[in-house]
């Protein structure tokens, strides 16, 4: 887990201004009052400051005064922000009364705040799901050039050093897009790749899963597959990816010198790609309770800007982490 110190220490160099639009959730603003007083990031809690301001007395967190409360309801941005969320969404039918009842939303108002350059990035979830996180980041702040579709990796720390790299892989996309198209896995895999790079810190090796390795079986799922790994190396040539491969030849050596001894991806991949949202999520919450890895994500990518889904459950640990990780990302961005 030297990694996340390393992410946590990037994030305290570079100071990056976080929108937290839960300011009132208990856990929120405990991990708040610990990422200021660790001066991680820059925040701003959007919530009524009274109410925050009330709650972080009771909790006795001192450091809270030392971020920006934002009232939703009040502010002095709000009809610049609601004809921006107008002229963003008009095309679609927005009315003027949907804007100005739209930008009191905090988790509309975060991404607003981003989209007009006045924040860097955007951690919600521990109150809302993740839909509701989500719409407003693919609405407003939408995608990185040349990507249409966002997808969520999570860093999964293995037991086992063997795998992968010293025993981190990246596992995508286990969050968000049901089911892909070949171009869209193609994108997963890209945008994977960027993240390995910028939050892992290392060169991926990824290999593109299926039930079949190197035509091993025949279907239009694993057609898929194939064609997704072929546009991946045309939108990435230098990129280290391989497909199709199962699970073993992926990760196993001896395995990939039965069924894939010419791949230089075989046996050693560092990131999974998984062919839809089904396999990507069963299997990294599988490999987390059974296989007892730590798994920290999902980490969003292939948006303009960062915003981070937290699960309901989480702990305050995981919204520090996912701050800095938010941090990292609008590093790499800029
Ligand atoms: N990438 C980029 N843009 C997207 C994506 C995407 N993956 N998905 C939707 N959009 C855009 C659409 O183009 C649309 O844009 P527009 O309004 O400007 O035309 C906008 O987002 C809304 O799209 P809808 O399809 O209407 O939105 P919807 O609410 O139906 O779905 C969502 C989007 C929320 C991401 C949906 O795909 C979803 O629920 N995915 C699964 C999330 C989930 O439940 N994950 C598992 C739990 S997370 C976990 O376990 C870690």
């Amino acid at each position: 887990m030297n990694l996340i110190q390393d992410i946590i220490a990037r994030a305290k160099e570079n100071p990056q201004h976080i929108v937290l639009p839960e300011g009132t959730e208990e856990r929120t603003l405990r991990a708040a009052d610990m990422l200021l007083r660790d001066k991680v990031a820059k925040l701003t809690l959007i919530g009524n400051p009274d109410e925050i301001k009330a709650l972080a007395k009771e909790l006795n967190l001192d450091h809270i005064a030392k971020a920006t409360l934002l009232n939703p309801a009040n502010h002095e941005k709000k009809q610049q922000y609601a004809e921006l969320l107008m002229e963003l969404r008009k095309k679609k039918g927005m009315t003027a009364e949907e804007a100005d009842k739209l930008v009191q939303d905090p988790l509309y108002l975060a991404c607003l705040m981003i989209k007009s350059g006045d924040a860097d990035g955007e951690i919600a979830g521990a109150r809302s799901a993740t839909g509701d996180v989500l719409r407003p980041a693919l609405q407003i702040i939408k995608t990185l050039p040349g990507i249409s579709c966002v997808s969520g990796t999570f860093l999964m720390f293995l037991k086992d050093n063997f795998y992968g790299e010293d025993g981190l892989m990246l596992f995508a996309d286990c969050a968000v897009m049901p089911n892909p198209t070949a171009p869209e896995l193609a994108q997963i895999a890209v945008s994977t790749a960027l993240t390995a790079r910028a939050i892992a810190a290392i060169e991926p090796r990824i290999a593109m899963l299926s039930f079949s390795t190197k035509g091993s079986a025949k279907n239009e799922v694993i057609d898929k597959v194939v064609e997704a790994t072929r546009i991946a190396k045309e939108m990435m040539p230098n990129l280290n990816i391989d497909g199709e491969l199962q699970a073993d030849a992926a990760i196993v050596p001896k395995v990939a010198a039965l069924k894939a001894p010419e791949s230089k991806v075989a046996g050693k991949a560092n990131v999974l790609v998984f062919p839809n949202l089904e396999v990507g999520n069963i299997a990294y919450k599988l490999v987390q309770r059974l296989g007892h890895a730590e798994a920290v994500g999902p980490i969003l990518q292939g948006m303009a800007a960062p915003v981070n889904d937290l699960s309901r459950g989480c702990s305050v640990e995981d919204i520090y982490k996912m701050v800095a990780i938010t941090a990292n990302q609008a590093i790499a961005l800029k």
